[in-house]
């Protein structure tokens, strides 16, 4: 077991890469404290895990509202006694035009994306510098590297994940504090849904987009979660960051015409 004896909060948890990297490292012994605002959803997680002999408990709370995240640090500790591995996971995505989204709309997807780090960074700090170190993974995505058609606010937030990351990881690696971020390819989990029913045309948008990914298939939230515990765990001791891609290949290369060369297959791993 690569995470025994260890205490990780895991957010965006009711769901998705949350959801999936909350059950491999509670598989992998680690207790997982569950954070989410989708209440049902969030306890159908508990019960996966249980199910399988795991440890976890839920937080509903809100990651862009600081006493909240304070609060579920401190209920962490209280309850576990330490805290080992913070996954800043959640996050919104919004298909909009900068110039037909709102202000209230470009607060909230920051908050979400891009404060909850910040929130959750500041209150996990104090703890792992007292215990003598710990892990923290953020989930950024290809995004961080260029940009995408109709998300601008999704897009800068991402890009600043990764920035944010490697500021981060200097300051705290005098602290055995290691800070690294995933960066995600098209995955298969409702946030992708979301985005792809907003074009319209939802199966000939993922069929054109998989013409640019050389493994020509959609990730499943497993893959990233397998990605996320190579980062958690000592698997990865001497890495502090980086963004860890797992995209299928999307940002290798420039090319945008597989279909001319060689048509999509469906592909097992
Ligand atoms: N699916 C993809 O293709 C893809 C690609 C790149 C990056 N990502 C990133 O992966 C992460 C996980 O997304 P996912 O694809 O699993 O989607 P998802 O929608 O299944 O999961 C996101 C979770 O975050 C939660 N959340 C939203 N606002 C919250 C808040 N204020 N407080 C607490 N929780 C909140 C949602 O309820 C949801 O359960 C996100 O950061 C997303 O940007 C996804």
């Amino acid at each position: 077991m690569k995470l025994k004896g260890r205490v990780a909060i895991v957010t965006g948890a009711a769901g998705g890469i949350g959801r999936a990297s909350a059950n491999l490292f509670a598989k992998e012994g680690a207790r997982v404290t569950l954070v989410d605002v989708k209440k049902e959803a969030l306890d159908e997680t508990l019960a996966l895990i249980q199910k399988e002999g795991g440890d976890a408990r839920i937080s509903l709370t809100d990651v862009g509202v600081e006493e909240q995240v304070k609060d579920c640090v401190d209920e962490t500790v209280r309850g576990w006694g330490r805290v080992d591995i913070l996954f800043n996971n959640a996050g919104i995505v919004l298909v909009k035009f900068l110039e037909d989204t709102s202000e209230r709309e470009w607060d909230r997807l920051m908050s979400v994306n891009l404060k909850s780090i910040f929130l959750g960074v500041k209150h996990v700090v104090p703890h792992m510098r007292r215990q003598g170190g710990g892990v923290i993974l953020s989930t950024a995505s290809i995004s961080s590297f260029g940009g995408q058609f109709k998300t601008p606010a999704y897009v800068a937030s991402k890009g600043a994940v990764m920035l944010l990351t490697r500021s981060l990881a200097m300051d705290y690696g005098a602290d055995s504090i290691r800070v690294n971020c995933i960066c995600p390819g098209i995955t298969y989990t409702p946030m992708l849904e979301e985005h792809l029913e907003a074009s319209g045309d939802p199966e000939g948008v993922l069929k054109q987009r998989l013409t640019r990914v050389p493994l020509g298939q959609v990730l499943t939230p497993e893959d990233i979660a397998r990605g996320a515990l190579y980062l958690v765990s000592d698997d990865s001791k001497g890495v502090t960051g980086i963004a860890h891609v797992v995209d299928g290949g999307i940002t290798a290369g420039f090319e945008y015409d597989r279909a001319w060369t060689q048509p999509p297959r469906a592909g097992k791993h």
